[in-house]
This record gives structure tokens, C-alpha cells and sequence, in this order.
């Protein structure tokens, strides 16, 4: 039986259709996550949602306890967690308000707590990697975007940059010579922590900006804002109709 947690970034700090909610917070040894989690249900099925920044929007993506956030979605049963992002797009075919779902990523943080496998171990460990993101909750978002209309763009790479500051021109040329196709500030170590505790993760990044130096101008913090509260939109009905495909696999 499955059980989806849905991780909300900027512009989502809560879910706007989520019903019967009640809040919990969760101890974990890794110290306290971001926020209490909500447990609700959407279109009828039972969710955890979990603030990214927290409920305030006041904890930036280097100050994310990343270990206690998935710990504690591990804690209450979760076993698939939808992860919302927003992201400058560096792919001119990925414009501001597209909904991307990468399948590769390449990490660019550093100094971060980005493993459960380093203390008090009988023997070092390792995960597989390869594939970052899990196969089976991919396929069913790509098919919730279908039938909701969304456009799906389903092969992209996910550079993560240390932040909280944009990148420069010459990082996104460096990101896009990497071949990265959008850039964030918080997929990792989430990702890998994920995995790391088993967990099918998948990321819905919105584009809410092109990245530093594809446009004249700069980046305006009014548009980004703007893009992602109309991201957001699309993700809450994106999300409605992911429940019930989560849902039907359940019941078959
Ligand atoms: N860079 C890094 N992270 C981001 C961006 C960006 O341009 N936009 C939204 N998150």
C-alpha cells in the first residue's frame, strides 16, 4: 500500500485542497524538520505534506534540515514523495511556467549534512545512484500530466547550486556545458536521502525564471514570484489527479 507525501518548495507552502487536516510534529534523531507535517487528504486520499522552507517561508535551502524532513516522512509510512521545486530553466524549450520532471540531476551544493550513512556504522555503505529519481512515481505523474492537459517534459538534468544567490552568467554557461537543463537550489541532498531511506522520490520542478543571463535585463524577484504562484496552480491540480492514479493502482 502506497502512501504519498507531497514536499512543497517556494510558492507552496501549503496545500490549498487538502482536507481534514490535522498537524503532528515529528522528533527524529536527526533533529527537528522544517515544519510539523499535515496530514490531510486530497480528492479523497489520504496525504502528508511538509513545508520545504517551512510554513513562514524563513529557512533557506542551506538551512533545510534535509535529514530530519525525510526521516520523519519515513517515520509516518510514507513510501512515495512527490517533491515540488522551483527552478530557472536554462532549455529554451523549458519557458517560465512550464512543469518539468527531470530524470537526471548533478550536485553543486557543498557543506551540507548529505547522508544518514556516516556515524556509528558496522560497515560503510553505498547506494546506486544511476537513476536518481524513481521510475514507477515518474510514469504516474507523466500520466497525471496527460490527463490534466500538461505538457510533459520529462528529460531534463537538475543542477543544484548552494544558493541562497542566483548563479552568475558565466555558472549557468558552466551548468548548460554540464548539460544541465534547469537549476535549483534544493534537490540535493534530498534526493539522495530519499533513496538512501528507500523512498520512490520524484521532483515536479516549476520554472519560474530563466536562469542568470538568458535574458537582458536580470532576474526580477516579482516575476519569479509571479510565475511561481501561477506554477503552483498547475501543481494543485496536477496533484488532484496524481492521488486518484495512486489511488487506482491501489485498489487493482
Ligand atoms: N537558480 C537557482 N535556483 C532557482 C532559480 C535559479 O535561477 N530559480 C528558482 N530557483
Amino acid at each position: 500500500m502506497s502512501r504519498l507525501a507531497i514536499i512543497g518548495g517556494t510558492g507552496l507552502s501549503k496545500l490549498v485542497n487538502l482536507e481534514n487536516i490535522h498537524k503532528r510534529v515529528i522528533k527524529t534523531p536527526y533533529g527537528e524538520p522544517s515544519s510539523p507535517l499535515t496530514f490531510g487528504q486530497l480528492n479523497g486520499v489520504d496525504v502528508v505534506f511538509l513545508a520545504r522552507h517551512g510554513y513562514g517561508h524563513n529557512i533557506p535551502p542551506h538551512r533545510i534540515n534535509y535529514r530530519a524532513n525525510i526521516w520523519a516522512l519515513k517515520e509516518v509510512g510514507v513510501t512515495d514523495v512527490t517533491a515540488v521545486a522551483a527552478v530557472g530553466s536554462i532549455n529554451r524549450s523549458m519557458p517560465p511556467a512550464s512543469l518539468v520532471l527531470p530524470d537526471q540531476l548533478i550536485d553543486y551544493t557543498w557543506g551540507r549534512r548529505s547522508t544518514y550513512f556516516e556515524d556509528d556504522l558496522e560497515q560503510v555503505t553505498h547506494i546506486d545512484f544511476t537513476c536518481p529519481y524513481s521510475r514507477e512515481l515518474r510514469q504516474k505523474l507523466k500520466s497525471a500530466m496527460n490527463r490534466t492537459g500538461i505538457d510533459v517534459l520529462d528529460t531534463a538534468v537538475y543542477g543544484c547550486t548552494q544558493g541562497p544567490r542566483l548563479e552568475t552568467a558565466a555558472e549557468v554557461k558552466k551548468l548548460a556545458r554540464d548539460g544541465c537543463d534547469l537549476v535549483g537550489m534544493t534537490g540535493m541532498p534530498e534526493t539522495a536521502l530519499a533513496k538512501e531511506l528507500g523512498l520512490n522520490y520524484a521532483c515536479c520542478a516549476v520554472v519560474v525564471n530563466w536562469a542568470a543571463g538568458l535574458e537582458e535585463g536580470g532576474i526580477s524577484m516579482q516575476d519569479i514570484d509571479g510565475y511561481a504562484a501561477n506554477g503552483m496552480v498547475k501543481v494543485e491540480r496536477l496533484l488532484k489527479v496524481l492521488v486518484t492514479e495512486i489511488q487506482i493502482e491501489a485498489d487493482e
